[in-house]
């Protein structure tokens, strides 16, 4: 039988929160397991989506006046955003609220009542008149009735660890009105997954589905008692689905969350024609495989396998739990600029570097990691930039006029060395110990460092220009180091797609395989050397801190004067403004007409059969979509405009052109070919509002 594909998940973020460095703990993590697996030629497919129902959806989309579908699809744009600005690559980014989901949750559900598991009891919970919604335990505070310490939450006292129940609170108050809630009851359904006990018992301890930390703990402390019903009702108003035989009442959100991993999965098989059922419900095929943080263990070690199990879907082969961010040794602090939005990060830092950090970090236990500043600055500058792209720096541009030597040279065996090694890093890859991989990685660098500063090729160089024998050796040595550092770029490709990207670039020989790694290139051209990675700028460091930073009245300080402000003004000709001289005086309402709006570049297409057309696909926020040709291409790449923002001159004639119908212009400066200019609002802007 052939190998099996694998099916690859990460949790599924919640929309009504941007993406922080915390999440990108596990999203990185996943990538680059995913990365790995696709480098070393197995079928894999990676499958996310936003996590969209729920009361504070519900809350804050009442709060911004606007409906909850508007609210989760700009989350969900920004959230795409920052996982592309990471370059973290999924092959299908859902939504739970999908027709797809819904339909899932519909066959789940019949499963589960089918099987008996389902029974209705009745559920005493606060009820904010005001706000006209029960309010979940987060949305209460109360003072404590073991200790009666003031301002705690609706479920647990933070200063005496009590448990209770909302309605047990002294002296409520919502904090949605701030009035005070009243106790009601309600009918809710409850999922008797005590009845499941025994396969839960035989699946979490059978080994190999969850790391040993995570079956021993849960046979030390849930299974050791009978299961709790699970409470998955809310009765309205929730924004979610509403259950097919119980009107009024919806399902709660993390039954319908995990679903979207299905659901999801089901978008991507219609987009490629596939089954769904090959990928979920035959084991032979496929093997499923979770990567989620610690917190949520109890949802995906015991409901989600649950639910699977009854509804016959595959099991997950291995749910791979991690443990949390801390940064500079604490949980991330808005006062103190350490909870860092992924945005917030992309605006200052090279992805490259955390994604380089975070791997040199995770190991496959679940201990916290920690970012620590001056630990990261010290990482990417030793390693990243002083050991490994150093090597190409200092000798590919000895290359470019020889190429690499049509031998390889003899190298004392480094080659080959780190060849041998390739089995041990897959290996720390295949099992999560991105640690080890990277330690291993970065010995062969140093070796390979080490014969760059025995051979000299600067000081061979200088002897080069007369000599012949003396070019050889300058062309066998560096060809060795190029080579080293090529072996080196396969190995980190799953850590640094980007570095990846650029040696296949340099040797004209895309990096797509793993055994790339094991035979050195000969007789190859090599392009002229571009810069791949800078130090890390301390100074950048800090900036991104003092713009994450919120006072203690919530206001964010604006940026420091050294980014609002270049440090020289340059001087500008007036070539341009005498190439095409400004055109005739028009009044304001001429001006008025033209109506420009900011857009967002959702897709970007080459044209067939035209050389400098690029179809972009705009949109206009919603479901507001353009379809417009630019003569762009020749400047810009496909892929480095989906997710920009661009100004598009919105109610111009649709223009019938050979290759479709252009329904706008965006706007743009230069004279033409590569020297184009597109305009970019600056951040903040959002698609659909006019440009004046
Ligand atoms: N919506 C749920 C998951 C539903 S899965 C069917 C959720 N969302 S979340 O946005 O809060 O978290 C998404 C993932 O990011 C979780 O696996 C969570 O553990 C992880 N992390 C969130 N904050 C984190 C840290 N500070 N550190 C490491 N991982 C963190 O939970
Ligand atoms: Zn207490």
């Amino acid at each position: 039988m052939s190998e099996r594909r694998i099916l690859v998940t990460s949790a599924l973020p919640y929309a009504n929160g941007h993406i922080h460095l915390g999440h990108l703990v596990e999203y990185l993590q996943t990538d680059i397991w995913v990365r790995f697996q696709k480098l070393r030629g197995r079928r894999c497919i990676y499958i996310c989506a936003d996590d969209t129902h729920g009361t504070a959806i519900m809350i804050r989309a009442r709060q911004e006046e606007i409906r909850e579908e508007e609210l989760i699809a700009e989350m969900r744009e920004a959230h795409v955003k920052d996982f592309g600005g990471f370059d973290i690559e999924f092959d299908n980014y859902g939504s739970t609220h999908s027709p797809e989901n819904r339909q899932a949750c519909h066959e789940i559900w019949k499963a589960v009542r089918e099987a008996g598991l389902v029974r209705e009891k009745k559920v005493t919970q606060l009820y904010d008149l005001t706000a006209g919604t029960f309010l979940a335990d987060r949305f209460v505070k109360g003072t404590c009735p073991k200790c009666k310490s003031p301002d705690q939450y609706g479920d647990n006292c933070e200063k005496c660890g009590a448990h209770y129940d909302p309605a047990e609170l002294i002296d409520p108050v919502s904090t949605l009105s701030g009035g005070t809630p009243e106790i009601r009851t309600a009918d809710h359904l409850f999922i008797e997954i005590e009845k499941l006990h025994g396969f839960l018992e035989e699946w979490t301890q059978r080994g190999g589905a969850l790391q040993t930390e995570v079956s021993n703990y849960l046979a030390g402390h849930f299974l050791q008692e009978p299961l709790r019903d699970w409470d998955v009702s809310r009765p309205a108003p929730y924004f979610g689905f509403e259950i097919p035989d119980s009107p009024g009442n919806y399902w709660y959100v993390w039954f319908d969350a995990p679903i979207g991993y299905i659901a999801s999965t089901h978008e991507w098989c219609i987009k490629h024609g596939e089954k769904l059922d090959d990928w979920w419900k035959n084991e032979k095929l496929t093997e499923v495989h979770h990567f989620i943080g610690k917190d949520i263990t109890y949802f995906h070690t015991l409901f989600w396998p649950a639910m699977l199990k009854t509804a016959g879907f595959n099991l997950p082969e291995k749910v791979h739990i991690h443990g949390f961010l801390t940064v500079n040794g604490e949980k991330m602090s808005k006062s103190k600029g350490t909870f860092i939005r992924a945005s917030t990060y992309l605006d200052h830092l090279d992805p490259s570097y955390l994604r380089y950090y975070y791997a040199s970090k995770l190991g496959s236990a679940l201990d916290d990691i920690d970012l620590n500043f001056d630990d990261f600055i010290g990482k990417i500058d030793s390693d990243l930039v002083g050991k490994v792209v150093n090597l190409a720096s200092r000798t590919a541009r000895f290359l470019e006029t020889s190429g690499l030597s049509a031998a390889y040279p003899d190298d004392g065996g480094l080659f080959a060395q780190a060849s041998e090694e390739g089995e041990a890093i897959a290996e720390a890859y295949n099992s999560c110990d991105y640690s080890k991989a990277m330690r291993i990685i970065m010995a062969a660098a140093d070796r390979a460092n080490k014969y760059v500063d025995e051979q000299k090729p600067w000081a061979v160089a200088k002897e080069a220009a007369n000599s012949a024998e003396k070019q050889k050796l300058l062309q066998d040595v560096c060809s060795v180091c190029l080579n080293l550092f090529r072996q080196l770029a396969v190995y980190l490709a799953p850590v640094l797609p980007k570095l990846a990207r650029q040696t296949g670039e340099l040797l004209d020989d895309p990096i797509i395989a793993w055994e790339q790694s094991q035979s050195p290139l000969t007789a190859k051209p090599v392009r002229k050397f571009e810069h791949l990675m800078q130090r890390v700028d301390p100074k950048r460091v800090a900036a991104m801190i003092a713009a994450s930073t919120e006072t203690a009245y919530g206001e964010k300080p604006s940026e420091t004067a050294e980014d609002a402000v270049p440090a020289t003004i340059p001087f500008d000709t007036d070539a341009p403004l005498l190439a095409e001289p400004l055109a005739e005086q028009i009044a304001f309402d001429d001006f008025a007409k033209v109506d420009l709006r900011v857009a967002r570049v959702v897709a970007a297409d080459d044209v067939e059969g035209a050389k400098k057309l690029l179809k972009l696909t705009l949109s206009l926020g919603g479901n507001h979509r353009r379809t417009v040709f630019a003569g762009i291409k020749e400047a810009y790449d496909p892929q480095d405009l989906v997710g920009r923002l661009v100004v598009c001159a919105a109610n111009l004639a649709p223009r019938k052109m050979k290759f479709g119908v252009s329904e706008g212009m965006i706007v743009a400066s230069g004279p033409g070919g590569s020297e184009v200019y597109l305009l970019a609002p600056d951040p903040g802007a959002r698609p659909g509002q006019r440009v004046h």
